[in-house]
């Protein structure tokens, strides 16, 4: 199972970072999204990196024409029919993506390879929705994807091994370090990363120390490039209140559910980073913290 041309469904946070890391590891790449300003935006920030690695001389400017060129945005799903790997990235919505993969099964070539970004959902589940389960992989890309190395590579109890090299392969050539596991919620990273960062908001609850104080004596006492609140942020407080409802539904371990301030703050829309306001407002040049209110 060789891939050359890849399509990634949805050209938002991860799926811009999976479009720009796969067309400068030289593989054609159809990327779709719902609209053209969503599109156009996941396009202008692939052009905007491209563009400062130009002006640092980490790239020719031929170079980064060259990756330009090897992507295709558009709108048309038709596209991902000559594709030798699809890989969704859309919202963390089971049913929008069985939607999707359903569409898409009817469109993509036999033999290609379909993908799940998902941070948390079963890959199964969206597997068992196509034409072929046994030719359905998860590929967890880690945000930012253009920066972090890792690639999980996950394994449904329907992938065959063939895919699963084909995956691995794929992950390779994009010079990520990969990681086989397997189809269950979190996966390595998550199942580990989920409940300290709920961790960290249940101390802020129970007053072990401000949001800077949590953040810096991580960053400092354990090495992290950032703490678990500024991390949340980052990761999107919706999205983690997705994960770690997901994760509870499927190990009904207290260490899983998310606290209630998360809850809250979802609730008002505080999203982190992508909302301008979470644990910090990003409104100004340095993030401040502000209090959510306990
Ligand atoms: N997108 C693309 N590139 C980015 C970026 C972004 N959002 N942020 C930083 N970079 C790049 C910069 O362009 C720069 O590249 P060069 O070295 O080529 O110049 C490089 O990263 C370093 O940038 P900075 O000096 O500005 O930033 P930094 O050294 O403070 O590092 C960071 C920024 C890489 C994000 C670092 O803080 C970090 O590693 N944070 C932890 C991130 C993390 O844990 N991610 C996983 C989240 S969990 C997840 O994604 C899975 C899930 O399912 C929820």
């Amino acid at each position: 199972m060789e891939i050359k041309k890849v399509g990634v469904a949805g050209c938002g946070l991860m799926g811009h970072g999976i479009t720009q890391v796969s067309a400068e590891a030289g593989y054609e790449v159809v990327v779709t999204e719902l609209d053209r300003e969503r599109l156009d935006a996941g396009i202008g920030k692939i052009s905007k990196q491209l563009g400062r690695a130009v002006e640092k001389g980490k790239l020719e400017q031929s170079d980064a024409d060259a990756v330009l060129d090897r992507i295709n945005p558009t709108l048309d799903q038709g596209e991902f029919a000559d594709c030798d790997l699809v890989l969704e990235a859309i919202t963390e919505d089971l049913d929008l993506k069985l939607d999707l993969w359903k569409q898409l099964s009817g469109i993509v070539k036999e033999g290609a390879l379909f993908a799940t970004n998902t941070s948390s959902l079963p890959v199964i589940t969206q597997a068992a929705t196509t034409d072929r389960p046994e030719n359905f992989i998860g590929l967890h890309f880690f945000n930012p994807v253009q920066r972090m190395p890792l690639l999980e590579v996950i394994q449904s109890v329907a992938s065959s091994p063939e895919a699963m090299a084909a995956g691995l392969a794929y992950g390779e050539k994009l010079n990520k370090t990969t990681v086989e596991t397997k189809d269950k919620a979190g996966f390595i990273v998550n199942r580990l990363l989920v409940p300290y960062l709920l961790d960290g908001i249940r101390g802020l609850e129970e007053g072990i120390g401000s949001i800077e104080e949590i953040d810096l004596a991580m960053k400092a006492g354990a090495g992290h490039p950032m703490g678990p609140l500024t991390l949340a942020d980052f990761v999107g407080l919706d999205t983690l209140d997705s994960i770690a409802g997901v994760m509870f539904d499927e190990f009904r371990e207290r260490r899983f559910a998310a606290p209630p301030t998360l809850r809250k703050m979802v609730a008002a829309g505080f999203y982190g980073v992508k909302s301008g306001r979470g644990f910090y407002d990003y409104s100004g040049e340095k993030p401040v913290a502000v209090n959510p209110g306990l």
